[in-house]
């Protein structure tokens, strides 16, 4: 109770949701359907062009989630490289069945134009939790770069939470205090979908049945929040990108408490739903839930072969 009404508090101290890049669909709803008057027309390597020059391609990269791990900082970040460019909103194409039997003309269509040497990108924080997306994905392009931001997961849990926490409130909706979600007769509640989705070995083990190792990057989301730079340095490597985007990209604004980002002068931080307070959670249930993902994160890390600073 002391939860929600905590909850009602921040959430009257919210300002109006607008913004600094449209709606993303896994916060907001579906996305749009195509229109007739859509100016695209296939060409004969099936990528959709404009008649400007530009063009929409099927993703190079995609990033796979995890949700609430940084996935929107990821691309926004990402989109300040000149050869990127990012699909607005969420598409949740490999893992809504409404989305999948549109087929990959739809997919397409929901691509950014883009300059013919630019990557396109796609982020579905989804994707990395749903069983079959893997192979639909590999079906469609096995080379294709896969980018997973991770973040402490037991952090991601209250992260989770909050954001299901904000979406009912705003439906008027009451929703459970955290504790009871995550601790059921006594013992952690291995039913809350919410902890589910950060025994990342798990989802990771279903992946490497169709991607090698190579093909996937996993960044550090718990130092993108505290040192975004080297953490994009990396991103940039892996995907072979030329060394564009620089420190002066990013600048800390106490206000917010969060790293924001600098594009040609140009200054936004992320939506106010990125960075809000977690709940209290009583610090022997937090104990507990440290505890219980001590042996799934060794797991990972031995899955991936290195060590991530999670307590
Ligand atoms: P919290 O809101 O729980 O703090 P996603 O985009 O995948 O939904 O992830 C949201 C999380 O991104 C936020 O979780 C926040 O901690 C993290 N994040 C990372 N870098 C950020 C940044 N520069 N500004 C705001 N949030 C950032």
């Amino acid at each position: 109770m002391a939860a929600f009404f905590f909850g009602l508090l921040l959430f009257a101290m919210q300002p109006p949701p607008i913004p600094s890049r449209p709606a993303e669909r896994g916060d907001r709803g579906p996305p749009p359907s195509p229109t007739a008057s859509s100016p695209l027309a296939l060409n004969d390597t099936g990528a959709t062009g404009h008649p400007n020059g530009t063009l929409k391609q099927l993703p190079h990269i995609l990033i796979i989630g995890v949700r609430k791990g940084g996935t929107r900082a990821l691309i926004e970040m990402l989109s300040l490289h000149s050869a990127v460019a990012a699909a607005e909103n969420e598409v949740h194409f490999f893992d809504w069945e409404s989305h999948f039997q549109k087929g990959i003309p739809w997919y397409l269509s929901q691509m950014p134009f883009a300059l013919p040497d630019q990557l396109t990108v796609e982020k579905t924080p989804a994707y990395f939790t749903s069983s079959k997306v893997p192979e639909r994905i590999h079906d469609m392009n096995p080379g294709i770069k896969l980018l997973l931001i991770l973040r402490d997961p037991t952090e991601r849990v209250l992260s989770d939470y909050t954001q299901v926490f904000y979406n009912r409130l705003q439906k008027h909706k009451r929703y459970q205090p955290i504790e009871s979600l995550l601790v059921k007769d006594g013992e952690i509640n291995l039913g809350y979908k919410a902890l589910n989705r950060s025994l990342y070995h798990l989802h990771l083990q279903n992946w490497l049945r169709y991607f090698p190792l190579e093909s996937i990057h996993v960044v550090d989301g718990d130092k993108l929040i505290r040192d975004p730079f080297p953490e994009m340095k990396r991103v940039e490597r892996f995907l072979n990108l030329e060394p564009q985007i620089n420190a002066s990209n990013f600048y800390f604004n106490k206000t917010k408490g969060f790293y924001c980002l600098r594009d040609h002068g140009r200054e936004r931080c992320l939506h106010d739903s990125k960075g809000r307070a977690h709940p209290h959670v009583a610090p022997a249930i937090l104990h507990k839930l440290y505890r219980f993902f001590h042996e799934p994160n060794r797991k990972f890390f031995e899955l991936v072969g290195r060590t991530f600073n999670w307590n």
